[in-house]
């Protein structure tokens, strides 16, 4: 059973022995280990129950720590990581040998990320090499937001969990490569559109297919809870359902329709922030209430709600 605590020692010497652990960052939890040790990275695949074809994270501490890894830093990449990191932002930057082929799948490009929790920072500082870490839960499920989330579903597996409290922002990093000279945006997150565009300017963003493994991470079905969840659907679903059986997760809405602890409201004052913070924990209360299925309304496409609203939308996408 993991042991949870706040022993940044402990957790090193693990990391150094080519064990994995759970560690806090601000976006959600981490299921860490040395980006550079192969069995170490395999270990992380195969305790998350995750395909091989789906790439990593790689953590670190500092942009010049970087240079070890990748072969260059675009300068518009140069401009949102000195905007951005540390922070919810990854980058997907040109691989250098030092990182594996199953760190990367194969890709030619590594996902690199400068977290913000202060405590996986000074991890992360008291390391000569970078941790490989995708959230914390089983392949497919809800991703965790708290130590706790964690030991519920991998605690059996790993030998500790770095307790940092509730992740922050509460969804993961916003993902960001570039082609040419084009800007483009593989997984909405943390990091809006909005405050990208206002550093460097327009950027796309690439349409989620099934399971193209070359747009990784765009499984559709993704962070979903057990129960089927439909969006805006409320009038037909209580023609199949009783009100009793229903669930909501609303942004600012109560539905009168419904009985209230059975609702779950992300924002009463509409504040994505807010909102963001707590949808991975609602998402799992949601699961674990005495309801059948799971009434969801969508926010309105800005700021972070289109983050938000791309999690919604794939929590309602089953068995694919
Ligand atoms: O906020 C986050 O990013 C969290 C925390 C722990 O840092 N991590 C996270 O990791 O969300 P994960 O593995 O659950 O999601 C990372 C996504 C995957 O969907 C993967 O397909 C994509 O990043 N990815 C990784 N390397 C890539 C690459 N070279 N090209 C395209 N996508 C990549
Ligand atoms: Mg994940």
């Amino acid at each position: 059973m993991a042991i949870i605590g706040t022993d940044i020692l402990t957790v090193k010497k693990l990391l150094e022995a080519g064990e994995v652990a759970g560690i806090p960052t601000e976006t959600v939890y981490g299921l860490a280990g040395n980006a550079f040790d192969d069995d170490a990275v395999l270990k992380i695949f195969s305790v998350k129950n995750r395909p091989q074809f789906d790439p990593l994270i790689v953590h670190t501490h500092s942009i010049s720590a970087v240079s070890a890894f990748v072969r260059s830093f675009p300068k518009k990449a140069r401009q949102l990581a000195d905007a951005f990191w540390p922070g919810p932002l990854t980058l997907l930057l040109p691989k250098s040998d030092a990182v594996s082929d199953l760190v990367t799948s194969g890709l030619d490009t590594v996902a690199v990320r400068i977290p913000s929790h202060p405590l996986t920072l000074a991890l992360l500082s008291s390391l000569d090499f970078p941790l490989a870490a995708p959230s914390a839960n089983p392949f497919g499920y809800i991703s965790p937001t708290s130590a706790l989330h964690v030991d519920q579903q991998l605690g059996s597996k790993i030998p500790y969990i770095l307790n940092g409290g509730e992740s922050q922002v509460g969804i993961e990093s916003t993902i960001v490569g570039f082609e040419g000279e084009e800007t483009i945006v593989y997984r909405l997150g943390g990091t809006s559109i909005e405050a990208i565009e206002g550093i460097i300017g327009p950027v796309a963003q690439v349409v989620h297919s099934t399971s193209n493994p070359k747009a990784p991470g765009m499984l559709k079905s993704h962070y979903a809870p057990r129960k089927p969840l439909f969006i805006n659907q409320l009038s037909e679903t209580l023609k199949c359902y009783p009100s009793d059986k229903i669930g909501s997760l609303t942004f600012e809405n109560v539905l009168p329709e419904l009985p209230v602890d059975h609702q779950r409201i992300l924002s009463p004052a509409a504040n994505y922030a807010e909102a963001a913070k707590r949808l991975f924990a609602y998402m799992r209360q949601l699961d674990t209430l005495p309801i059948d299925v799971i009434h969801a309304e969508l926010l309105p496409e800005k700021d972070l709600g289109r983050a938000i609203n791309d999690r919604i939308r794939r929590a309602a996408v089953r068995g694919e």
